[in-house]
């Protein structure tokens, strides 16, 4: 008798025992896996730069990811002038249209790009010569589309790059034709035009203190002249070892004390040298095909990952330390694959620059950045 107690004092604890882990693994399940957007939604829109592909949801594949992981979008290219305004009096409207149909299809904030920028511009702009009818075409460029957007767009890119390395204006096409004022000029069209929506000053580099004084001068400028700048954006094109986190540091502070939101928004983060690391080499020099720029054709050695992944962690240490001045940060791309930086500043590298590989794959720098919020 006393055999049959213990057997079934022995079962039933086996059973208890079962049932408890079976309870804890049932209160310990993991959320269902949670993407950029949710993991980062308390502290800053994570986004992401689409292609003409993107747009018209022709890589299945690609769709998934961006719907699954970005809260924001932004054109790459089919929003420039040389795409969007290509004839004096005429506009394409076709893929900015399904850019903006995709983008509100799939609840995302959305950003214009760009609409007052040097480079890429129609070839017919940088034939006009006289500063009034400069004018008048600026005018109407900025007045034809954020007024067909109005209300669509939540944030512009109103100027993209208008500053040199030191600081100083840059003398465009706009800045020869119109003077300085052709920067206060398109900040208030695009307010007149669309006054619900965040207009951006947009540049590279903006780390560096010079280029930091110059921002800060320009920005002081635009809102003494009542101009509506809501932001700051700055582009993140880095490389693994630079700019150095207290530069970056410093400008998310300065810019942030002037009153305005600090964005980044075309984060990406080079695996490769660059021909300037080169001693004396000139960046006009063609290294394509050079074996020394392009050392990792196939794939990124696990030690490459892991420096990326530290990168990109130090990176995200910082902006979650200032999630209270930053409202956005969007990867300049989706995939390895699809990086400019495959083609700049050399064509035909091999560049493992964001948080997902070429086979949408979420690589370790994918892990290290979301780990910061799981601790
Ligand atoms: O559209 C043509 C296509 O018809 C042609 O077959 C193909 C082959 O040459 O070129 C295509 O145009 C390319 C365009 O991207 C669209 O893919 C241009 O050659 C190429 O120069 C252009 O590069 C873009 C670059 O801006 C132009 O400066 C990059 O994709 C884009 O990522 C990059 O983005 C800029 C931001 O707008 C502003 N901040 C800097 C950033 C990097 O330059």
């Amino acid at each position: 008798m006393i055999y049959i107690v213990r057997l079934f004092i022995i079962v039933l604890i086996a059973m208890l025992m079962h049932g408890c882990s079976q309870g804890d693994r049932a209160s310990v399940s993991q959320p269902p896996s949670q993407g950029l957007k949710e993991i980062f939604q308390e502290d800053f829109l994570i986004g992401a730069a689409i292609s003409k592909m993107h747009i018209e949801e022709s890589d299945a594949e690609a769709a998934s990811v961006i719907e699954a992981e970005f809260s924001s979008l932004t054109p790459e290219n089919e929003m420039k002038w040389m795409y969007i305004h290509p004839g004096v009096d005429s506009f394409y409207f076709d893929v900015s249209d399904q850019y903006l149909a995709l983008a509100e299809k799939l609840d995302m904030h959305v950003v214009g790009h760009a609409l007052v920028w040097h480079s890429q511009l129609a070839e017919w702009v940088e034939e006009v010569k006289d500063s009034a009818e400069m004018a008048r075409h600026f005018e109407h460029h900025i007045n034809t589309i954020v007024s067909r957007y109005k209300g669509r767009i939540d944030s512009w890119d109103v100027v993209n790059e208008a500053l040199n390395e030191d600081g100083s204006l840059r003398e465009s096409h706009f800045y020869e034709l119109m003077g300085e004022n052709y920067l206060e000029h398109a900040f208030k069209l695009a307010a007149a035009a669309d006054p619900s929506a965040e207009l951006v000053y947009n540049d590279y580099n903006m780390w560096k203190p010079e280029k930091r004084a110059g921002a800060i001068r320009m920005v002081k400028r635009l809102q003494e002249s009542g101009a509506k700048i809501d932001a700051i954006g700055m582009q993140a094109h880095w490389s693994l070892v630079g700019p150095e986190i207290e530069d970056i540091e410093a400008s998310i502070l300065a810019y942030a004390a002037l009153g305005v939101k600090v964005m980044f928004t075309e984060l990406d983060v080079t695996a490769l040298p660059n021909p300037w690391d080169l001693e004396g080499a000139e960046v006009s020099q063609n290294f394509e095909g050079s074996p020394y720029m392009n050392p990792y054709p196939e794939s990124l050695p696990d030690s490459m990952q892991l420096k990326l992944a530290e990168r990109y962690e130090d990176i995200f240490r910082l902006f979650l330390k200032h999630s209270d001045k930053i409202s956005r940060v969007t990867f300049w791309g989706v995939n390895d694959g699809h990086s400019w930086l495959n083609n700049w500043p050399i064509k035909n590298r091999v560049n493992y620059p964001l948080l997902f590989d070429r086979a949408f794959q979420r690589k370790k720098a994918y892990d290290a950045v979301t780990k910061l919020k799981r601790k």
